[in-house]
């Protein structure tokens, strides 16, 4: 049976506080390990987003949550696919927010991991929540991970602490799951609430594809030769649409040139989905998609950010916007109360896929105008998380609305 290669059908994010458990956990529900990156390896820290893809199964005969595994046999008996998720295992450390919020732009829904040994929120769990909510990502499952290291009256303390901190947040009624990712206790009871919550969401097979890309690379070997050299590959993620092998598409905002940026014009040369080559790609998962490019355009990430599909049912590009702002009550994790944004300053703006920082050019109140650095595609409605320079780094301070 080949039931294990199937294209994932919705995006699960995989967020929370560096080193609570999130690519432990996409390990113990996937088999494969997220960290591919050597200097991530090096560094201990997803970095970049890591993602792997996961079927879960159910045993025949079984009720839930039991039934629940990700194995293709259980005690000698095959067991029956449920549905394939792609996970997108965003990166924890505080410097990395960018690339969360980036991740967040292609997540249908979210597991929260939550370390079971130290007091809640820590920082990156409360500013990933933040971010979860602001993006407007509400089905939400918190993982309670590393029960194994703390005691039964410990792990209620922690519970209790997890309840009043999701008071109010779009986590409120998200179910709370005790979880040893490491020991892979528990993980059925996981899978059965995120079977619950974070269902597949619908789509219109007939409108045309758009793709966020997230990544892009060049996957020649050094040294290839002119005419062994593979054309430039974009990874990504379907928002709507099917893409097909041979479809002519679009890169916006495209190349940097002398004169701005150029849209670029491509035709599908091959397509991954589901760890699979494949004719055809829907959304769900994360794809990789071949190209004609030259690879130095798509090398390093070079292309992370741009939106991609046919050419007339692009959204425009923007180097300018006016965006209604909604601030947040505070900075998360510096208590500070954030004040109104003001003309001349620089704001980092995630737009989709896209992070680039705009300057304040007009600011009213609670709308602004913003000139960018580098130009983003983006449809009028589109959500803009809005960080500000506090101390050393960006923090989130609001979201936007493209006017
Ligand atoms: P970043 O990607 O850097 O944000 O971290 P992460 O949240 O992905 O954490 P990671 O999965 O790398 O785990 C951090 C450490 O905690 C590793 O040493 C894991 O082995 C350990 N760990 C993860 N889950 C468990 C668990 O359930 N129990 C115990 N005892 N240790 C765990």
């Amino acid at each position: 049976m080949t039931t294990n290669h199937r294209q994932p059908e919705v995006n699960i994010g995989l967020v929370g506080h560096v080193d609570h458990g999130k690519t432990t956990l996409v390990q113990a529900l996937s088999g494969a390990w997220t960290d591919q990156h050597s200097e991530e390896m090096k560094r201990g820290i997803s970095i970049r987003l890591g993602y792997a893809d996961a079927t879960f199964r159910k045993v025949p005969g079984v009720d839930a949550p039991e039934c629940y595994t990700v194995e293709e046999e259980v005690d000698g008996e095959e067991t029956e696919l449920v549905r394939t998720v792609s996970f997108v295992d965003a990166p924890g450390h505080e410097t990395l927010m960018a690339t969360m919020l980036s991740g967040a732009a292609i997540m249908d829904g979210a597991v929260l991991v939550v370390g079971a040994n130290e007091d809640v929120p820590q920082a990156q769990t409360e500013e990933h929540l933040m971010a979860l909510d602001i993006i407007g990502i509400e089905n939400i499952v918190i993982a309670q991970n590393k029960i194994d290291l703390v005691d039964a009256e410990r792990a209620r303390e922690n519970y209790e602490q997890i309840q009043e901190f999701v008071e109010g947040t779009v986590a409120e009624d998200a179910p709370v799951v005790p979880i040893s990712a490491q020991q892979e206790i528990n993980i059925d009871v996981l899978i059965d609430a995120i079977e619950e919550t974070i269902p597949t969401p619908e789509r219109d097979p007939d409108a045309p594809a758009r793709m966020q890309v997230a990544r892009s690379f060049d996957i020649n070997r050094p040294g290839t030769t002119f005419d062994g050299l593979l054309g430039g590959v974009i990874g990504g993620s379907l928002t709507q649409g099917t893409l097909e092998v041979d479809d002519d598409i679009q890169l916006r905002p495209g190349r940097d040139t002398d004169d701005g940026y150029e849209p670029v014009s491509t035709t599908v040369r091959s397509l991954q989905a589901g760890g699979d080559s494949v004719d055809s790609a829907t959304p769900g998962g994360l794809i990789g998609v071949g190209t004609g490019l030259d690879p130095s355009l798509t090398k390093g990430d070079g292309l992370a950010g741009q939106v991609a599909g046919p050419e007339e049912s692009l959204p425009p590009v923007h180097e300018q916007f006016t965006m209604d702002i909604e601030l947040l009550d505070r900075v998360v994790s510096v208590d500070e109360e954030i004040e109104q944004v003001s003309t001349g300053e620089p704001l980092m703006l995630t737009v989709g896929t896209a992070t680039t920082v705009g300057s304040v050019t007009s600011a009213r109140g609670d709308e602004a105008e913003v000139a960018l650095k580098r130009p983003v595609c983006a449809e009028e409605g589109a959500k803009i998380a809005i960080n500000r320079r506090v101390g050393a780094r960006w923090r989130l301070i609001g979201v936007g609305t493209l006017t």
